[in-house]
């Protein structure tokens, strides 16, 4: 089971299947997944990408966190995940998404505070790691505002942008 976190403005709960219509409703919105790959022109496929998503096991302390106003709890405003990566390079992504509506209050770098210290200061994991489409200028302001540093070893060619925080960085960031 993961933890609930809470932050200033915000409470961070593990996201479970009762979050499904809001996911996909988020999803639904080109803007939203402008720049992350996914089945969201086919509703089945999505619906069945997002439920299979819900219901997998990511590993001890790793999965998606529901995001809420504390101000508002039952509105579902996103989410911000600590995962295996898609790929073949091994490794624990960090990543986030949120409704448009919640664009622009600096709510998915407050979210990602608590998931980043739960990862070196819970899970002990030595890095975690953002995979950011170069485009996407939002995401890659939010990786930067939380301390993450872009990793040169990642080709151009690779068409994405790697940021990466180490377990050093984070402690030396708070020290
Ligand atoms: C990326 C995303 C999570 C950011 O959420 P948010 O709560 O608005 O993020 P924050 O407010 O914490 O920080 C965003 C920063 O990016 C800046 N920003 C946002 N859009 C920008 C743009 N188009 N160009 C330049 N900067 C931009 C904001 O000004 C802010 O920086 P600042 O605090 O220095 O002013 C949100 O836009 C989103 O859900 N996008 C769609 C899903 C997505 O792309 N996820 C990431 C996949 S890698």
């Amino acid at each position: 089971m993961l933890p609930d976190f809470s932050t200033e403005r915000l409470f961070l709960r593990p996201r479970t299947i009762a979050d499904l219509g809001a996911c996909l409703a988020m999803d639904r919105d080109p803007e939203v997944t402008r720049f992350v790959a996914g089945p969201w022109a086919d509703p089945k496929a999505h619906e069945a990408f997002v439920r299979a998503r819900m219901l997998r096991d990511w590993g001890a302390g790793l999965g998606y966190w529901s995001i809420a106003a504390r101000a508002a709890p039952d509105r579902f405003l996103g989410w911000i995940l600590l995962l295996p990566l898609d790929g073949e390079e091994p490794g624990i992504e960090i990543g986030w998404r949120l409704a448009r509506a919640a664009w622009g209050h600096g709510y998915a770098s407050e979210a990602a505070c608590p998931i980043v210290a739960h990862a070196f200061n819970t899970l002990l994991l030595s890095r975690i790691i953002a995979e950011i489409n170069p485009g996407n200028a939002g995401s890659i302001r939010v990786a930067e505002k939380i301390g993450m540093q872009r990793d040169a070893v990642v080709p151009a060619e690779a068409g994405y942008i790697s940021f990466v925080m180490t377990r050093d960085d984070f402690h030396s960031t708070r020290a």
